[in-house]
């Protein structure tokens, strides 16, 4: 990337304002995009045939226009304007929702649209596709849920619209009406719900800072017969325990032992690049492996891939036409020109960066208080001293203007008396934002509430 200054019969001012004036003209007509890194100072002097010094005073300039932001140490960089997404209606900082919005990437993303469906791909495209998705989209599926050290074949890939559908068409396919699940004691609330419509029952299976606990998931299939396990080993919803290898190898072994299909939801895993997937200590016939590109893209570009023994395949295709008939193509070709093209790695990317940022501002501004988090995840799990409620806490915190999420939307359909509280790091467009709203949710939790504030 260069900056072209105008030829010095057509300038007037001093050329620090012209390099300032020039970055302005690239970033108004799109050259140089939001997030992007100028070339370090010293590259731009050799090529402009300035002094450092010019180009230093062209940078600060720039910033003073607010065009650009530096970090020591990281480089120049366009400033993001699209980071000024809105914060909820009525001023609601949002802790709650559990996405990580690709900010830097919005523009982009949104050029990509139409560059994602060529002209030619027209015909293709706008038509109904197979149940299971087109050919080449589960390929890109099948790629990305490669990157995790799984072994993939496209045969096996199942387009889904998101990670909540995946779900529902798992156990449209491994279940019958009135069959057991085994589910962790807290977990994303949509698998509670899904297993009520599809008249499940639900066995809740104890869990510490690694997950499951593997004498508790031993002794349910010793007693019961359940049809399935569903669980999040990486950055669990909603505790962030991320489950260790020997875990994972432990629980994975009784499964094989009781002839258990584990559904694993892994839509947190891209965080997490080391912790290989529970599904991989398994054969390829007891498990699904559920991921989407909702988190680790974008919530609003989603679709889900789901990796299936391949006699399953076709019971989960049936359930697709059931539900959906066949998931959006367009967005699944986004997500395919996403992948194919590296720009949902960078992304990744970034979030991974971003989460890390994010969790030390949080280590920082919730040091004191009963946190469990891990320094990669988009979530953490803060236990709230007596006398809090958590139900009250969340009211609280709302009236304050912060949405956080209560123990008891983990909890659907039984009881816990776990006080605790759900923080998503990712919603805040800003850091600052993030930070001003920890802040006031520790203030929030060290102030003894009055008696009435225990009353939701
Ligand atoms: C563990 C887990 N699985 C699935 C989902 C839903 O994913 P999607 O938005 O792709 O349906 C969520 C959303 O919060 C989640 O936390």
């Amino acid at each position: 990337m260069t900056i072209k200054l105008p030829q010095r019969a057509q300038r007037t001012g001093p050329i620090y304002q012209a390099i300032a004036d020039a970055i302005g003209r690239e970033i108004e007509e799109g050259r140089l995009k939001p997030g992007s890194r100028l070339p370090t100072q010293r590259v731009l002097a050799r090529q402009l045939g300035v002094t450092l010094t010019t180009v230093t005073r062209g940078y600060v300039e720039a910033q003073r226009r607010g065009l650009l932001n530096g970090e020591v140490g990281r480089g120049t960089f366009v400033r993001p304007t699209a980071l000024e997404i809105e914060e909820p209606a009525r001023g609601l900082l949002d802790l709650a929702v559990n996405s990580i919005m690709p900010v830097p990437y919005t523009e982009e993303l949104a050029d990509r649209l139409a560059a994602a469906i060529p002209r030619s791909a027209g015909a293709r495209v706008f038509g109904y596709q197979p149940h299971a998705g087109a050919r080449h989209n589960r390929a890109a599926g099948a790629a990305w849920i490669g990157q995790t050290g799984l072994e993939t074949s496209v045969e096996r890939v199942v387009l889904t619209a998101g990670g909540q559908h995946a779900i529902l068409l798992s156990l449209l396919a491994l279940t019958n009406p009135g069959d057991e699940i085994l589910v962790e004691e807290l977990s994303y609330p949509g698998i509670f719900d899904i297993a009520e419509h599809l008249h499940l029952q639900v066995r809740t299976l104890p869990i510490d800072s690694e997950g499951i606990r593997p004498e508790a998931l031993a002794e349910a299939c010793a007693k019961h017969k359940p049809a399935a396990l569903y669980c999040i080993s990486t950055f669990h919803n909603p505790t962030t325990a991320l489950m260790s290898e020997t875990r994972r190898v432990e629980i994975a072994a009784i499964a094989l032992e009781h002839d258990l299909t584990v559904i694993e939801d892994d839509v947190y895993g891209f965080l997490a690049p080391d912790a290989k997937p529970l599904s991989t200590f398994l054969p390829e016939s007891k498990f699904i492996y559920i991921t989407s590109t909702s988190k680790s893209i974008a919530p609003g570009i989603r679709i889900g891939y789901l990796l299936a023994p391949l006699p399953l395949v076709e019971r989960l295709s049936m359930a697709v036409l059931r539900t959906l008939v066949n998931a959006p193509p367009l967005m699944a070709e986004l997500a395919t020109s996403l992948i194919t093209d590296g720009v949902a790695g960078r992304i990744v990317e970034w979030k991974r960066k971003e989460i890390a940022a994010r969790q030390e501002i949080a280590a920082r501004v919730l040091r004191g208080l009963d946190v469990q988090t891990h320094s990669q995840s988009p979530h953490a799990w803060v236990k709230l001293p007596e006398p809090w409620l958590s139900e009250a806490f969340v009211s609280h915190a709302r009236h304050r203007g912060i949405l956080v999420t209560g123990a008891e939307s983990f909890a659907a359909g039984h009881e816990t008396n776990v006080q605790a509280i759900r923080i998503a790091l990712g919603p805040p467009s800003t850091r600052a934002a993030l930070e001003e709203g920890l802040g006031e949710l520790v203030r929030m939790v060290n102030r003894v509430p009055e008696a009435y504030e225990l009353v939701v």
